[in-house]
């Protein structure tokens, strides 16, 4: 694996694997990888002949009163990760290298971003959306692997990849998640001992939901009421938002006859966390736990 910080080399990197006929894979992180990034990776080296993987923590999609300055930062431990699951290519710049002097274009994908984290989190989108867009100008990747753990981030990223005509292929990657349902994050580790156990309520509240719209239940508010009582059951957890949405547009349904996900923001302690389930009539088909 070649690890490197400057785009130009990315660029030779990518060339040479093109002249070789490979189709190119790219996984963009934040680093600090954790089992879910490491199933994204393991999808794209199944699907093309190189993969790269990208580890910026993105400035631009922090507000100010985030935790940009605490995200934990583990390069060397990451390299070796991505070594083991051989990735061809590690890019990890630095925030110069991305956003030189004088930069100023934004990437604003409309409608999407203005619900659920795009309220709670102003600006995010608009700084994922772009810096999506630069790693994929800079790798111009066959596809581009995404977790649908953040399903809001998903939907974004193939609105823009499909308004602005982007030729890439979006492969959506199923949740990853601890023994007892708790979503793979690199956040869960700001929980002290006892919000890791309080933080389950998230998977609790989307198996409450799948149960009872596996038993028939097609009102989403009689959805939502369940999820929030099993949330706020937990003295721990403040629910930022817990709504039952249509699966494409993220707006609010009130007869399910569609598909449609259950979205969860909730902070535990100071940690904000997020989850969500597609609901389906097979209950057992959304977990992927490990043995
Ligand atoms: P990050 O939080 O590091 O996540 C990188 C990718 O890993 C995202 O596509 C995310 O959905 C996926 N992922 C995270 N946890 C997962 C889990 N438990 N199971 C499966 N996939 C999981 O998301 C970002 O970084 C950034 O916003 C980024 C897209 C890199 C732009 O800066």
């Amino acid at each position: 694996m070649r690890l490197v910080h400057t785009i130009a080399q990315v660029r030779e990197a990518v060339a040479d694997a093109r002249r070789l006929g490979s189709t190119i894979g790219l996984v963009p992180t934040m680093g600090a990888l954790h089992e879910g990034h490491l199933s994204l990776m393991r999808q794209s080296r199944r699907q093309c002949g190189f993969v790269a993987v990208s580890i910026f923590i993105n400035p631009t999609q922090f507000a100010p009163s985030e935790d940009f300055a605490s995200y934990p930062r583990t390069l060397d431990d990451d390299a070796q990760k991505c070594e083991q699951e051989g990735v061809d290519l590690l890019f990890a710049p630095n925030a110069l290298e991305m956003y030189p002097q004088g930069f100023d274009s934004w990437i604003e994908v409309g409608g999407l971003t203005s619900l659920l984290e795009g309220v709670s989190r102003p600006g995010h989108f608009r700084g994922v959306g772009t810096v999506c867009l630069k790693l994929f100008n800079i790798s111009q990747p066959d596809r581009a692997y995404f977790g649908q753990k953040d399903y809001q981030q998903l939907q974004v990223i193939k609105k823009m990849v499909s308004d602005l005509n982007a030729p890439i292929e979006i492969v959506t990657v199923e949740t990853q998640r601890e023994h007892d349902g708790l979503a793979l994050s690199s956040r869960n580790r700001y929980l002290s001992k006892v919000e890791r156990q309080a933080a389950t309520v998230l998977y609790q509240a989307l198996q409450a939901a799948q149960a009872e719209y596996a038993s028939g239940q097609r009102d989403s508010s009689a959805l939502e009421q369940v999820i929030h009582s099993v949330i706020t059951a937990q003295p721990l957890a403040e629910i930022d938002y817990a709504v039952v949405v249509d699966a494409d547009t993220l707006l609010p349904v009130d007869t399910i006859d569609r598909r449609v996900v259950v979205l969860l923001a909730v902070r535990v302690g100071l940690t904000r966390l997020i989850d969500n389930i597609i609901l389906n009539n097979d209950a057992t088909n959304n977990w992927i736990i490990p043995d």
